[in-house]
């Protein structure tokens, strides 16, 4: 074989107070093809901007090699991205994904799932995204001596996903800049234990417990000058009694909700109190992490 298509679903990350733990895969979706060829790389389908060998999709692709002590040769890959790029619904991680996933299935399926998250979490520095990229559905994951360790969780399958995205980027390292080094043991506590609720509400499927758990110390408030109406949707999500939070590092803001009248219910309103467009961007849970089209 010497071509394959990987298709990666988008992530959201953190889900509230998860931050760099918890995260969910989308129904929503990045197809990358790898061709391999005699020498030279060419990448297509996207900006001119992420033609060239810093591409995440290639670095990966070169370090899973490495990590195989298998031959780099030249490459084609084709990007075909569902998810918007910069916005806090996974698209580095799913390019990520995609390029060690690729590596691994051209060279004989030589690495497991957790070696490919060990290579991607390398370059990522947190697996929050990357977890249910590879394993679908909803996941926690926690760092250990250097190494990723991901588990899934159940989830009721009524959850819808709402997510608003702005017609501007946020750089995760922009978002991440804006975060204190240290943290007090209040903050701290308030997160472990809205984290451990915010997974109980997820399985079963309680509304009100997970509107009150998805609450967050860590980064949220932080992030939030950086979101110029993040407040204002924030007020007007709560009024409707979905589950409200920041996707990953933003700007995506997310609804989580059992209401099939959420969308129409914001449509009317969104656009007369926000300065940036916003997009809603009705979605589920993908409980089926990357594969090979
Ligand atoms: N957990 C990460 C963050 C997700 O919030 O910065 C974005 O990569």
């Amino acid at each position: 074989m010497n071509r394959v298509t990987i298709r990666v679903p988008a992530t959201t990350a953190n889900l509230g107070p998860g931050f760099d733990a918890f995260g969910c895969a989308l129904s929503l979706y990045t197809d990358v093809t790898f061709e391999e060829t005699e020498a030279g790389l060419e990448i297509t389908g996207c900006d001119e901007a992420f033609t060239g060998p810093d591409n995440l999709a290639y670095v990966a692709y070169c370090a899973t090699l490495a990590t195989m002590s298998e031959e780099l040769r030249g490459v084609k890959i084709h990007i075909d991205a569902q998810i918007p790029v910069c916005r806090g619904l996974g698209s580095s991680a799913a390019l990520l994904v995609a390029g060690a996933m690729g590596a691994n299935v051209l060279r004989g399926n030589k690495l497991s799932t957790q070696g490919l998250l060990n290579i991607t979490n390398a370059m990522e520095g947190h697996p929050d995204n990357l977890a249910p990229a590879f394993l679908g559905g909803l996941t926690a994951s926690m760092v250990d001596n250097g190494l990723p360790v991901c588990v899934s969780f159940p989830l009721h399958p009524d959850w819808e996903f709402l997510a608003l995205v702005p017609d501007f980027d946020l750089p995760t390292t922009k978002a991440r800049a804006v975060l204190p080094e240290q943290v007090s043991r209040a903050d701290a506590i308030y997160n472990i234990a809205h984290g451990a609720l915010v997974l109980k509400a997820l399985e079963k499927g309680d509304e009100k417990l997970l509107r009150n758990a998805m609450q967050d110390r860590l980064h949220q408030n932080y992030r939030k000058k950086l979101i110029g109406d993040y407040e204002k949707i924030e007020a007007l999500v709560r009024t409707t009694g979905a589950a409200f939070c920041l996707s990953g590092a933003g700007p995506t803001l997310l609804c989580i909700t059992q209401d099939p009248a959420l969308e129409e219910k914001l449509a009317k309103k969104l656009d007369a109190i926000t300065q940036a467009n916003w997009q809603m961007l009705p979605l589920h849970v993908e409980f089926q992490g990357a594969h090979v089209l």
